[in-house]
């Protein structure tokens, strides 16, 4: 989509969310109760820096406890967009409690230039070895022109490592639009605190035979991306194909370093076909599998909606918007980035209240969900706390 019309869709739906009272959930009041979570307000971390950790997701993970094993505690990965829109490095926090975060650091930084990779001692530990051409071709990759976004976190358990996958883009020959590329990254460590080492980036399944391509001249495409791994360690990644049209779940392989094979319904699953959903979300609860998406809209919000399914590569009901009470049309001006359960059980949405302006000061929305009948249900709520 070209800048101009995302500026020209932001409005409109900057003006769907007055008209839907979206402004009234802009509060900034300070916490009543103790460890309460204050949707849209400032977040900091143990520092008191603002936590950067956009498009990001949230989950129980094992992290190295310092003594060669292993403890688990909650890892937020994301964003960091101090910087503004390009060239995020990506950020990890952790936490015991979902509201006192620490922040671990970049754990995937971008590139200030090509010669940087041999004057870096960071650059230089993790890519030294590089011949020209590779030291090019990773410039081009995460070059602080290019898009770094969505980042997403697995442990794969097999090789004792994290893998992060993220919507890596930037423009083509034919166009200089940043979002042309439309490719998924991925990037290895040994550590959750990285350093994490860009591998590649790829294009993703393509529309199988008999099925009508809404994109067919850009094959694979993947942007807005989450990561998915299933109780037996099966990971999949879930993204926006077909030029934003079309959302794919692809499985991974056992290393979680590329896609599981090429044959439909067995390895990848196209869904909903023209209907134009990003910022995907692919959840297990109660047995049951969810996929929240929202619209294409750029930085302004919009209406989310939800699919449900038995298994991964099963049928997909449509269940219509989660959202509920003061807001619900626009998401409670959010998009969908992460869904986690508190250690009580407790399932949360988290969501980026995005602020287009300055995307620094994008806020982080977080609201308790249940699963009711089957159904995602997402309220608003001023002041709350899991406990
Ligand atoms: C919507 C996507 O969900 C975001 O991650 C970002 O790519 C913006 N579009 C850019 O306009």
């Amino acid at each position: 989509m070209r800048p101009w019309l995302y500026r020209l869709i932001s409005a409109l739906f900057a003006l769907l969310l007055l008209l839907q009272g979206g402004r009234a959930l802009h509060v900034n009041k300070a916490r009543t109760v103790e460890n309460s979570f204050l949707p849209g307000a400032v977040w900091n971390d143990s520092e008191g820096s603002p936590i950067q950790a956009h498009g990001g997701q949230v989950q129980r993970m094992p992290i190295p406890d310092g003594n060669g094993g292993k403890t688990e505690v909650y890892v937020w990965v994301g964003e960091n967009k101090t910087d503004g829109h390009l060239g995020n490095p990506v950020a990890v926090y952790t936490s015991e409690d979902l509201v006192h975060w620490t922040c671990r650091g970049d754990v995937l930084r971008p590139l200030d230039s090509v010669e940087q990779i041999d004057t870096d001692p960071y650059f230089q530990a993790l890519y030294g070895s590089y011949g020209e051409e590779e030291k090019r071709n990773l410039f081009d990759c995460i070059g602080r022109d290019k898009v770094i976004e969505r980042p997403k976190m697995l442990y794969n358990a097999k090789n004792d490592n994290y893998v992060i996958w993220f919507h890596s883009d930037g423009p083509t020959e034919k166009n200089s639009y940043s979002y042309d590329l439309g490719m998924a990254g991925l990037a290895v460590s040994d550590s959750p605190f990285g350093p994490f080492r860009f591998v590649g980036r790829y294009r993703l399944s393509e529309c199988p035979e008999g099925q009508i391509d809404c994109y067919p001249s850009s094959k694979g495409e993947a942007r807005d991306l989450n990561l998915f791994a299933d109780e037996d360690g099966t990971a999949y990644i879930v993204y926006t194909s077909e030029n934003n049209k079309t959302i794919y779940i692809s499985r991974l392989n056992e290393d979680y370093t590329g896609l599981s094979g090429k044959e439909y319904g067995v390895d990848y699953l196209r869904i909903f076909p023209g209907a134009m959903r990003e910022a995907p979300v692919l959840i297990k609860a109660e047995g049951r599998y969810y996929l929240m998406t929202s619209s294409t809209t750029g930085w302004g919000s919009n209406q989310a909606r939800v699919w449900s399914a038995d298994s991964i590569f099963g049928k997909w009901h449509s269940d219509g918007n989660p959202c509920a009470g003061k807001g619900r049309g626009v998401t409670f001006d959010t998009q969908s980035t992460t869904l986690f359960q508190a250690p009580n059980g407790q399932w949360i949405y988290g969501g980026d209240r995005w602020n287009g302006e300055n995307l620094a000061d994008s806020r982080y929305v977080w609201l308790p969900a249940t699963f009711e009948d089957g159904k995602l249900s997402i309220q608003w709520q001023d002041e709350w706390h899991w406990d």
